[in-house]
């Protein structure tokens, strides 16, 4: 049971399972105590709100990074294309409204900072330690690696990489995210803190 938790939450759009959700909201709980949190793709503030009532607890900081943009999956045309993020005027993939919506909705709008931007972008000039990192944004083998690589580094020892969308079966899934989660294991930086549905679990050595 999360306090706070939005009784409406199920009708949020987003792609967290109950049970990834209920595993990020514990790493946050354990980890943001030592430092802010910060996610590569928030959508429209799922994972975001879950994320934010554990560091509320600990007066830490979400740092909820996308775009709004879309991944490749919400275009126009793709499968997870939803028409009511599209603003047809701009013709153009827009999230950011109805993730401000929702993180009021859940009073977290002092808890939650919004980093609306590239991931690559946004790590350029970053200095700021990190106790815990979840990678949920672009599902290419380019952008995977690249929030990797991007926002890794920035991961403070004993903080978390949680990792979205891990199939070891390319029938039931992408192969970029797992691919990303297979190196960092491989790397030796990590203990492996094991799986919870699709959510890959690392904590920094
Ligand atoms: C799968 S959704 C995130 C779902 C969200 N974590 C949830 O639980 O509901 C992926 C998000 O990543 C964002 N995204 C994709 N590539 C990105 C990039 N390079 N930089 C920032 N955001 C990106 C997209 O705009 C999209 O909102």
């Amino acid at each position: 049971m999360i306090p706070d938790l939005p009784t409406d939450i199920d009708q949020i759009k987003g792609f967290l399972a109950e049970d990834e959700a209920q595993a990020l909201y514990q790493q946050a709980l354990q980890t943001s105590i030592a430092g802010p949190v910060l996610e590569i793709g928030s959508y429209c503030g799922k994972s975001t709100i879950y994320l934010g009532l554990a560091c509320r607890i600990n007066n830490s900081t979400v740092f909820a990074l996308d775009h709004h943009r879309g991944s490749e999956e919400h275009q126009l045309g793709e499968f997870f294309h939803d028409p009511d993020l599209y603003d047809a005027g701009e013709d153009i993939m827009d999230s950011f409204k109805e993730f401000r919506r929702n993180i009021r909705r859940a009073g977290l709008d002092e808890v939650v900072v919004p980093v609306v931007a590239g991931s690559k972008s946004a790590a350029r000039h970053w200095q700021t330690p990190l106790a815990m990192v979840f990678i949920d944004g672009g599902h290419s083998l380019e952008a995977a690696l690249t929030d990797y690589r991007c926002w890794m580094p920035h991961l403070q020892r004993g903080g978390v990489l949680a990792i979205h969308d891990l199939f070891a079966d390319a029938y039931e899934g992408g192969q970029a995210p797992y691919a990303v989660y297979r190196m960092a294991l491989a790397s030796g930086l990590f203990e492996n803190l094991g799986q919870v549905n699709s959510l890959g679990l690392l904590r920094r050595l």
